[in-house]
Formats: structure tokens, sequence, C-alpha cells
């Protein structure tokens, strides 16, 4: 059986259910690392106020150490009886040194630490989410790039709107990409990575003895973006806030169902009724039954996942919304939902990288959807705007001219100058058949500052 980090105070045993519910170790064992470095800071903070001497302070530093490269080996193994992975890493450091590793527990909580190592957590998978967000963008500008010509025709209501630029649909990813960097940057910023709240209250050491400079954290740590160690501004507050938690699955939130909004682009554009692109079969998946499929299934799932953020996100905001000040064991139900949040966005990152990268447009198929002259109505009405008509009456004669060509099945272009004066004796038949041009109608708006041209 395991040690707790409690129990004088205890004449009876834990019940086995009870013990069992409380247990965090099968999840928390991924903070081990963050966990072993606030200890090694904790050490210093000892040393300097005098709890340890500098003998103790490197024979706990020298044993936690050896535990950190054991970690980074992967060959630590957590017990499964440890109640949580902080027990798990006193248990191990009292086995190598015995006595002198109770000592490390002086004025500090696991409050405190759980906090401390979330936090650290938090940081290091900013960063590294950071990169795969970074992969898919060059997955994007790369596909952009290398189909810089490719014109489509653009939805509004899923309905042919006008036509617009490949690269510029795609830009619009990019773009949701950036800010979604962008918005975990400011989150990660703004972690505060305290000690010293202790369990509540704060503890005997003075504050200044928490303040580590941040190139000896950096060098220590190996995790980058982290400012000063310091001691928090209220203790209470520092241990029962949860706030950056909800801040980071809300930002990964937004990232999946922007990844679910290019999924499901996806999957309708590889549609037969569509037929825009073609998705390499190593991101697809068949049928037990019906031999000719070929489902984009990792697709459907990162559309799917997305309601998997918003459990996360509302879990954990409901959780925190009735706790009273300070800490409450509720807490710790905060680690799934934020692994898990963390976990499915790399994999779709990396998954839609692979998938984006080796996407086939089918140019030919796309042409023939062009050809829709719905898709050159609004050239028409500023052609007219440019004849001096007002835009609402402009406006009306096309619309009237669309109405026609449909009921008469007969084309705008084939028309006969006299029957297109008949809606509006501005139109000349050999200035209009031009706008029935793709690339004349993207290239004729001026508002776009494109990226990439
Ligand atoms: N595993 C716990 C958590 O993640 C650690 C804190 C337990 N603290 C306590 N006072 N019982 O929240």
């Amino acid at each position: 059986m395991a040690k707790k980090l409690w129990g004088g105070r205890f004449s009876k045993k834990i019940d086995p259910l009870v013990e069992e519910f409380s247990k965090s170790i099968s999840y928390d064992y991924k903070l081990a690392r963050y966990d072993v470095l606030g200890s090694l800071s904790h050490v210093e903070i000892l040393k300097k106020a005098g709890y340890l001497t500098p003998e103790e302070t490197k024979k706990i530093s020298q044993a936690l150490d050896s535990i950190y490269k054991s970690i980074e080996a992967k060959t630590f193994k957590s017990d499964e009886n440890s109640e949580d992975i902080h027990t798990d890493i006193q248990n191990k450091l009292y086995e190598k040194i015995g006595d002198l590793a109770l000592k490390l527990h002086t004025a500090r909580s696991r409050n405190d630490q759980v906090v401390f190592a979330t936090k650290l957590y938090c940081k290091n998978s900013i960063l590294s989410l950071q990169e795969n967000i970074v992969l898919l963008m060059k997955a994007i500008l790369g596909l952009s790039s290398g189909n810089k010509n490719i014109i489509l025709p653009g939805f509004t209501h899923m309905q042919h709107a006008q036509p617009v630029y490949l690269k510029d649909y795609l830009g619009a990813y990019a773009e949701m990409l950036v800010r979604d960097k962008k918005r975990l940057e400011y989150v990660s910023e703004h972690i505060e990575i305290t000690m010293g709240a202790g369990a509540l209250a704060g503890t005997p050491i003075y504050a200044d003895k928490y303040e580590i400079e941040a190139s000896e954290l950096v060098k220590k740590w190996k995790i980058g973006g982290i400012s000063n160690l310091k001691a928090p501004v209220n203790s209470l507050d520092a241990v029962s806030d949860r706030d950056f938690v909800i801040e980071i699955i809300s930002a990964l939130s937004i990232l999946a169902m922007h990844l679910s909004r290019l999924a499901e682009d996806l999957i309708i554009w590889s549609t037969k009724e569509f037929d825009f692109i073609e998705i390499d079969e190593a991101f697809c998946t068949g049928s037990s039954l019906m031999p000719q499929k070929k489902n984009a299934d990792a697709l459907e799932l990162i559309r799917g996942c997305a309601g998997r953020l918003y459990g996360n996100l509302v879990s954990v905001l409901t959780m925190m919304k009735g706790l009273p000040l300070a800490y409450n064991r509720d807490m710790q139900l905060d680690k799934e939902p934020l692994f898990n949040s963390f976990e499915i966005i790399s994999k779709e990152l990396k998954i839609l990288s692979g998938l984006v990268k080796t996407l086939k447009f089918n140019k030919e198929k796309i042409k023939e959807y062009l050809k829709d002259e719905s898709l050159y109505a609004t050239d028409l009405v500023y052609y007219l705007v440019g004849k001096k008509i007002a835009f609402k009456e402009a406006h009306t004669i096309v619309g009237k001219l669309v109405k026609y060509s449909i009921d008469n099945s007969i084309n705008i272009k084939d028309m006969p100058e006299n029957s297109l004066k008949k809606f509006c004796d501005k139109f000349v038949k050999a200035e209009i058949v031009k706008l029935f041009d793709p690339k004349v109608s993207v290239e004729s708006k001026k508002s776009i500052q494109r990226t990439g041209k």
C-alpha cells in the first residue's frame, strides 16, 4: 500500500471505494515532470529561508534530479496505488533518501503544488501546440501556393455566390489559425507561476525568498516563456484559481471549431456532388458492406471532436461555478478535460497537416461549376453602376434578367443585344460577355490585401 501524505489524524482506514474514487494518479501522472521541477524550486526556497542546510539541499536536489531524469528517459513508473502524482513523487523521494525527504513538504501543500505543476504543464503544452499550429498553417499555405490560379465558386447560405480564389479560401483558414495561435500566446503570457500559497493562507517564509530569476528557471525547467517565480499576491486566489484552465480550454475550443469548419468544407468538397478534391487514401477508410466506399472518417472525427472540446469547457466551468474559497477537491476534476483537450487538438493538427499536404484539386470539375452565370450576376450589377445607374436599380434590373434567363432556359451571354436592352438600354453585349469570366470577376475585387499573390 502506497503511503499517503496525511494520516496522523485518522484512526480508521479509508473506505476502499472512496480511496479509488478520490485517486487521480491514473491521469495526473502527466504532471510528474512539472511536479519535480516545482520541488526542485521549493528546495532552493527552503534553503534560502534557512529550513534546509546546503548539505540537505544538495541531497534532496540530487534525488529529485534523478527522478526527473527517469521521467525524461521514460523509465519512471508511477505507482497506481498512490493517491496522486504529488504523493507518488514524495514516496519515491522517501525511498531514495529516507527521512530527509519528509523535510521537502515544509511550508508546502499539494494545493500549491498542483497549481504550480498544472500551470507549467499548460505553458509547455501551449508551446508545443503552437508548433503544430504552424505546421498546419504551412501545409495550408503550401497547398495554396501550389494551386495559385485555381478559382472556385464561393458560397453564402451554401448557394452559389461569387467566384473566389482558392488561395483566399484557404487563406481564410490560415487567418483563423493566426488568431488561434495569438490567443494561446496571450493566455500563456498571463499565467503567473507562483509558490508560497501553502494550503490557502500563505507560509511563514518571507515573500522575497520565493523570487527566483527567470534565467535560472529557464535553465532548470527548459521551458520557454516563463516569467519569474514569485510569491502569490493573494494565497487564497492562488490555490483556487482555475481561470487559466478555462481560458485554455476555451481557446482550444475555438481552435477545434475552426478545424471542424475546415473538415466540413473538405468533406463537402470531396462528395460526388461537388467533386472539387481528392483526399489521399491514407486519410480515409472503407465500408464493411459497400465495397466502393472511401469515406473521409478522419475529417468527420475532427468535426465530431469539437463537441468533446466544448464538453470539456462546460465541464470545468460548471465544476468551478459553485465552489467557495479556497481549494476544494472538485478542482482535481479539471485535469482530464484539460489533458484531453490538448491531446485531441494536437492530433487533429497533425492529421490535418498531412491530409492538406496531399490534397488534389479537380480543376476540370471546378471549371464546369464556374460556367454557372449566376456567379457573375453581381458583376453585372457593378457594370450598370459603372454606367451611372443607381445600385438598387441595377440590382433589380439584373434580378429580372436572371429570372428571365432561368425561366426561358437561355444564357444571358447568348441573348441578343436587343433582348438585353429591354432590361436596360445601357447593356452592350460585347462588353457584358467579358464579365462571365472567373478571372475577370476575382481580379475586379480591389478591397482585398491578398497575401502571397
Ligand atoms: N490530486 C489533488 C488535485 O489534483 C491534489 C490536491 C489534494 N489536496 C488536498 N488538500 N486534499 O487537486
